[in-house]
């Protein structure tokens, strides 16, 4: 098992203080990783989440950083940089709710900005800052989480925030491939993961009804809702040397969802 060993590796992970990222920050810690945690709003939760790496056995903190103003993505990579001497594996996760103003609401327009920027900007401000170090270090690995929501429309009512969602996420998944293909000489390989429904603090609206997991699990031939665990297993997967000849690819996470 060498090969997801992470052993004098440091990871951030944006949005790791909540959810998928969480999952993903305790996965790198049991690989052995120092890891970076980054959120917004829930200082708490990032204190708490970084008290929980340590008692991992690893070195951990906590990072307070908007990660749709770039100048505070730059800051917060060089703090990483400065605190743990390096950084070599980058998890774009961290997501914002945007609100679900009708397409021909007067809000939209701003509503469609304010999406844009959260869903699709600020991953390529991370992207950006991350490679920024990589690229005169020897390398590292970048994976941004997508979603299926890049790879179909679905049932729901198409609200502001729901198209600007899923347009976001498929142009991630490009955005994967575009970086891929120019940062391999630098020896950085820029990879995606697509999760399905997975039950964390986002979709609680949806998970905590019984009769709304219910109707979702009648579209997932593996017959559950996904827990963060499940998509943590292929972030390790993409972080380690275990996929040293991969580059520009998504792993879906969704159960089946896609073909269900
Ligand atoms: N859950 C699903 O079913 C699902 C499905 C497909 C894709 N995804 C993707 O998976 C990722 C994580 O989703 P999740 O369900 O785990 O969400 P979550 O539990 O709500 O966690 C979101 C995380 O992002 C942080 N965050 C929010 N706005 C931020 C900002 N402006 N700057 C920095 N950090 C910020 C939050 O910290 P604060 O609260 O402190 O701001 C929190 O740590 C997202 O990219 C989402 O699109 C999720």
């Amino acid at each position: 098992m060498t090969d997801f060993d992470l052993t004098g590796r440091v990871a951030l992970v944006t949005g790791g203080t909540s959810g998928i990222g969480r999952g993903i920050a305790h996965q790198f810690a049991r690989a052995g990783a120092t890891v970076a945690v980054c959120g917004n709003r829930n200082v708490e939760a990032g204190a708490q989440t970084a008290a929980e790496l340590e008692a991992l056995g690893v070195k951990a903190k906590f990072y307070q950083c908007d990660v749709r103003d770039p100048e505070r993505v730059d800051a917060m990579i060089a703090s990483v940089v400065q605190d743990f001497g390096g950084l070599h594996i980058a998890v774009n996760n961290a997501m914002q709710p945007a609100g679900a103003s009708g397409i021909f609401d007067d809000r939209a327009v701003d509503g469609w900005k304010r999406s844009i920027d959260g869903f699709l900007s600020a991953p390529f401000w991370c992207c950006r800052a991350e490679a920024r170090h990589m690229k005169d270090n020897g390398g590292g690995s970048i994976i941004n989480i997508a979603s299926i929501g890049g790879h179909r429309v679905g049932r729901l009512r198409a609200t502001t925030g729901l198209v600007a969602y899923g347009t976001s996420k498929a142009a991630l998944l490009f955005m994967t491939k575009a970086l891929a293909r120019d940062w391999s000489r630098y020896g950085i390989r820029v990879n995606s993961i697509s999760p399905g429904l997975i039950e964390t603090p986002a979709t609680e609206v949806l998970t905590s009804k019984p009769e709304s997991v219910e109707r979702e699990v009648k579209q997932i031939p593996l017959g559950r809702v996904g827990a963060p665990e499940d998509i943590a297993g292929a972030a390790l997967y993409l972080a380690s040397d275990a996929s040293s000849y991969t580059t520009g690819i998504d792993i879906l996470v969704d159960g089946g969802a896609l073909i269900g």
